[in-house]
């Protein structure tokens, strides 16, 4: 049975996915890099890289995933939908080697990339995105790509089956947050906290649909 899955979506302590202030040149705002230190410093990011618990998990984010959906705040800065040429923060050859359906009232046609990777763009509900993307993922399972506002609507229609969530040891003070609007999402899911050495909490969220 194809599953709706988050991986390594990072956090600050105070709740928030990503900073103030996002443009081409800074697609975090004022986090810059610090929400993701932790898995650049992980074996899965280099070779000379740690194998430890955050590797672990890190690792856990391609395999069985048949595709992605994504908000339009991570295929690009604010304003990107006003660049033709504009196709995502990845380079030729994105990380992702999967249809990917942004979700965005700014659509255009798709776009493929090297590696297996087309964007899509879909105006739809997350219900909608969730059945094409099923359909694409041809029963693998499909990723939400976050950023916070869309895994946020998909978690509020209850359509998230596992995530998750590392917590870094930083305080932004101020950006998007993942958590607003969901209070008591803790009684659908069975919650495991993973501490690493590394200062990052792993929490992981499986649906019991209690
Ligand atoms: N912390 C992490 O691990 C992580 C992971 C991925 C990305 N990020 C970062 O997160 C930031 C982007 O996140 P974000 O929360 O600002 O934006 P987002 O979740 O990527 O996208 C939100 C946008 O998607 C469109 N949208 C379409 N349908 C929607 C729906 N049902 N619900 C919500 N949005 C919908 C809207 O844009 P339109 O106006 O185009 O319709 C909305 O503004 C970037 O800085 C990115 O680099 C962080």
């Amino acid at each position: 049975m194809s599953i709706v899955r988050v991986h390594n979506f990072s956090i600050s302590l105070d709740g928030f996915g990503t900073g103030e202030g996002q443009s081409r040149d800074a697609h975090f705002g004022h986090a810059g890099d610090r929400l993701h230190e932790w898995m650049f410093a992980t074996r899965w990011w280099s070779a000379d890289g740690n194998a430890g618990v955050d590797d672990a998990f890190v690792q856990r984010h391609d395999p069985g995933i048949g595709a992605e959906i994504m908000g339009a705040g991570k295929f690009g800065h604010p304003g990107w939908e006003d660049e033709p040429d504009w196709k995502g923060a990845w380079g030729a050859n994105p990380p992702f080697h999967t249809p990917v359906y942004v979700l965005t009232r700014h659509t255009r046609p798709s776009i493929e990339m090297e590696g297996g990777t087309t964007f899509h763009f879909l105006d739809a509900s997350p219900a909608e995105a969730l059945a094409v993307a099923r359909e694409a993922a041809g029963g693998s399972d499909v990723r939400i790509g976050g950023g916070a506002k869309i895994i946020r609507a998909f978690l509020a229609e209850g359509l998230i089956d596992h995530m998750h969530v590392a917590v870094v040891p930083i305080l932004l003070g101020r950006g998007v947050r993942l958590w607003d609007g969901l209070e008591g999402l803790e009684r659908t899911y069975r919650i495991e906290s993973t501490a690493s050495p590394s200062g990052v909490t792993h929490i992981t969220f499986a649906r019991t649909g209690a």
